[in-house]
């Protein structure tokens, strides 16, 4: 493990991403790592590798910690949305619908992932910096919210959306100044950023949008960062975005929603250290109650966004060990069946995981391994010094923490296909995404015919 202690699963504070492994996962001496009631061998064993595993419990426990810590600390309405850019598929968005809760997408794919897995019309918004006529028109027929970005958004809409019909709801998001840089933040007066309007834009956007009859301004958003261990980055925002729902209200918009989007960060390894879902939502209700009274004005139905609180912690990553590569005085490397096509994350960001060998989690480290992933790129590495107990070649070795970013940035690199991914709960693995075979990666590919006529 290269990690303090991951097994220590802190049940009282019901904050998945405070923990690294998913809430259920539990040791048996015999049978080795369980998660959801299912033995990790038995999976890889039936499903092969890679296997994405998601746990179910730890999904629904995140859900319920974002709804009841909302329903505790804001006497307001209040609708947390599952930001599906972290992990997009039919099953999350119907455990997330089941939830309560809403959802956002930032594509027709997303889009149409989240309505066929149930998600009401009603709870989701559209974001996007660049949306095409064929998100927005949908996203209308659809009943969804669209989340408006730039000037480009509007004129589009002019254009796109019937004039004499149920108007079309909006929000409008802008760039707050206030910037996350991982685990420190600052305050600046504009951002260089390519999503949202700029503070100065946002006037004029605001009366322009007065003349566009068939849309309806229901609320203002933003976004500051994610990965975020900090608790104030989040309270400042409330603060900004207030003063801009009061000059919406002031030029006649029926704003209600604030949507104060997604960011907190989780536990990859030992030395991350989150805030619990419930502290972060308590300081940003009680900014939002406490500045609503001072300004003597109705509270906002309160928003938020996560993503990677929600799934990452559930999600876990199945693979092979393989070949081993040994410098004599240097690096041990350890050779995985999959790599930077299914999580592609250590290679663009360097982040880093935890992880253990199925059969024995808790065994003592023997030799410190580099895990290597198996595609041509000497990148492609997923964790450096790994402390593992002695291996052999066809392990499983488990990484954790890859339920966010992980299926939904994958890619097919070197004609990789994409793995499986089944969900766990109570004993029961249910496939959701099925094996990728690398015959399915020729379905797009067309032979003009005159290569066909050659010879
Ligand atoms: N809302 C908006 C508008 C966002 O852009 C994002 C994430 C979220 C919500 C959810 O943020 P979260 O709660 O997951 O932090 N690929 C990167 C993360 C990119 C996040 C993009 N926006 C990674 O793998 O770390």
């Amino acid at each position: 493990m290269n990690n303090t202690k991951p097994f220590e699963i802190d049940r009282d504070l019901i904050s998945p991403n405070r923990n690294i492994v998913p809430i259920t996962s539990v040791v048996d001496k015999d049978r080795g790592l369980l998660v959801g009631g299912c033995a990790l061998l038995d999976l890889g064993k039936h499903y092969g590798t890679p296997l994405y595993v998601l746990d179910e419990e730890t999904i629904r426990v995140g859900c319920r910690s974002y709804l009841r810590a909302l329903k505790k600390y804001y006497p307001g309405k209040s609708l947390p949305l599952y930001a599906s850019k972290a992990n997009s598929s039919l099953v999350i968005s119907s455990i997330v619908a089941s939830e309560g809760m809403g959802l956002d997408v930032v594509s027709e794919g997303e889009l149409i992932t989240a309505l066929k897995g149930g998600v009401p019309g009603e709870r989701i918004f559209l974001h996007g910096n660049n949306k095409s006529d064929e998100e927005l028109l949908l996203a209308y027929q659809s009943g969804a919210t669209v989340v408006i970005d730039n000037h480009h958004d509007v004129e589009r809409l002019k254009e796109v959306i019937p004039h004499d019909k149920d108007p079309l709801n909006l929000m409008l998001r802008f760039t707050p100044g206030i910037e996350c840089h991982t685990h420190e933040y600052i305050k600046t007066g504009h951002l260089d950023s390519k999503f949202g309007f700029d503070p100065d834009q946002v006037k004029e956007v605001l009366y322009e949008l007065k003349q566009i009859h068939w849309t309806k301004l229901t609320g203002i958003h933003a976004h500051i960062g994610s990965q975020i261990f900090e608790l104030q980055p989040h309270q400042d925002l409330v603060e900004v975005m207030i003063d801009l729902f009061q000059l919406a209200r002031k030029i006649g918009h029926p704003v209600k929603d604030l949507n104060v989007g997604g960011g907190l960060g989780i536990r990859y390894t030992g030395s991350d250290d989150p805030p619990t879902i419930d502290s972060w939502i308590e300081g940003i209700a009680n900014t939002l109650k406490n500045t609503c009274k001072a300004r003597n004005i109705e509270l906002p139905r309160l928003m938020c966004e996560p993503g990677r609180s929600l799934v990452a912690t559930a999600g876990i990553t199945l693979y092979k060990l393989g070949s081993r590569k040994e410098i004599p005085g240097s690096t041990v490397y350890l050779s995985v069946d999959g790599g930077m096509s299914d999580n592609p994350r250590p290679i663009t960001y360097e982040s880093l995981y935890t992880a253990c060998l199925a059969n024995q989690p808790l065994a003592k480290a023997d030799e410190m391994v580099t895990i290597a992933g198996k595609h041509c790129e000497s990148g492609d590495v997923l964790l450096k010094d790994l402390g593992l107990p002695n291996s052999q070649s066809g392990d499983i070795l488990v990484v954790f923490g890859t339920g966010a970013y992980n299926n939904s940035m994958s890619s097919n690199y070197n004609r990789i296909p994409r793995p499986a991914a089944v969900l766990v709960n109570s004993g029961q693995a249910e496939l959701v995404q099925k094996r990728e075979l690398p015959q399915d990666l020729l379905r797009n590919d067309v032979l003009p015919v005159r290569f066909l006529e050659v010879g």
